[in-house]
């Protein structure tokens, strides 16, 4: 249970319907937090997690309806509550789709934060967790990435990331009194080991695993493989996958740091195992785990995709006391135990 000092808190989680937010706000109840999630629809998910939760700690749950482009719902959600802290997860976030539509990137991610921003600042609430990602080191020199390597987004989601993180600095130049955290993910996969909450992407999957769950259920025929003569072991790219139950747990880590005593300014932390996985090997694991053949198709490769990314987790272990504790074969069972009990996501058909 969370110290005393943090049992009253209140934090503003945007996104917190998503597959992260979800994740992370199970969490923050769980620590004793109060919570209050903005997000732009009304998802079945956030029903499963008071289930989790449980009556009690459900009471400390409230839900806002609301788009962080509408100053008038930023105006509603901040004066109706004092926040402690924001941790702002809401954001488009699929690589290829922001290549073909990088307006809809710029105007969704950017207009959204800054207006964010503006309304904590109104209100007095300067402290920050951003979800960052680790697309904003674009195709590393060299590898594991550490967060003090010269960044250069290789896409424009990735671009949405970077510009956003300096957006921050210059916020918290111009007033010292802001205290920023980004956490810069690695790729997000597996699900609450429940099986209750998990990944439900809107339409046909861009992210990896959600299409390799969705061929296991038998909703795709099979997998695209982007690329299979990279300079990688096997010819596919290679990423740093994380649980997203230690994704969560980086969030709480996170906010425990900026509640702290002691300068913070503007800071990033990678969040990841520090291994790499190809997209073949994720396939082999997920087959092993569900059982489930999944056949592929290779294709060439996407446009805006790196060949490796993967990022050291020392920094975070050192100065936030946290680390990954699940590898891949556990992303993956949870990733089927997700997908097997909700074949069709939170609908009840495709
Ligand atoms: C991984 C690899 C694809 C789909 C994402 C998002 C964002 C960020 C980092 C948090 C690539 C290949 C994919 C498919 C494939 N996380 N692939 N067939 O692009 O690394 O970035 O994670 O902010 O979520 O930016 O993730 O899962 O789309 O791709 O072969 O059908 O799998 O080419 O090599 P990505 P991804």
């Amino acid at each position: 249970m969370a110290p005393s000092s943090e049992q009253k808190q209140s934090i503003l989680v945007t996104g917190g319907g998503g597959f992260i937010g979800t994740h992370t706000v199970l969490q923050l109840l769980r620590e004793g937090f109060r919570v209050t999630i903005i997000d732009n629809s009304v998802p079945e998910a956030v029903d499963r997690v008071r289930d989790l939760a449980g009556p009690a700690l459900s009471r400390n749950l409230h839900f806002f309806l609301g788009d962080l482009r509408n100053k008038e719902d930023l105006e509603k959600v901040f004066s109706e509550t004092r926040y402690d802290a924001v941790i702002h997860v809401a954001g488009l976030k699929a690589v290829g789709v922001s290549v073909a539509k990088p307006l809809l990137y710029y105007n969704n991610n950017l207009i959204g934060t800054i207006n964010l921003y503006e309304f904590m600042g109104k209100y007095g609430c300067k402290k920050m967790v951003f979800s960052s990602s680790a697309t904003v080191y674009g195709q590393p020199e060299k590898i594991p990435c550490v967060e003090d390597y010269e960044l250069g987004a290789m896409n424009p989601y990735g671009r949405t990331k970077l510009f956003l993180e300096e957006i921050a600095r210059d916020i918290q130049k111009a007033d010292p009194e802001w205290r920023i955290i980004h956490l810069r993910y690695s790729n997000p996969v597996g699900a609450n080991e429940s099986g209750h909450i998990g990944e439900d992407p809107k339409g046909i999957p861009n992210n990896l695993m959600p299409y390799i769950q969705q061929v296991a259920v038998g909703r795709l025929p099979e997998l695209n493989v982007y690329g299979y003569a990279y300079p990688t072991k096997d010819g596919t790219a290679i990423r740093d996958y994380i649980h997203v139950m230690d994704l969560a747990d980086g969030h709480i880590a996170a906010l425990r740091k900026l509640f702290a005593t002691g300068d913070i300014g503007c800071v990033a932390y990678n969040l990841g195992t520090g291994h790499g996985t190809s997209v073949l090997e994720m396939v082999a694991a997920f087959e092993k785990a569900s059982g489930k053949k999944i056949p592929i198709k290779l294709c060439p490769r996407r446009l805006g995709d790196a060949t490796v990314v993967y990022a050291s987790a020392e920094k975070a272990q050192k100065e936030l006391g946290w680390r990954a504790k699940y590898g891949i074969e556990e992303m993956c069972r949870d990733q089927w135990n997700w997908a097997s009990k909700n074949p069709c996501g939170y609908r009840l058909q495709p």
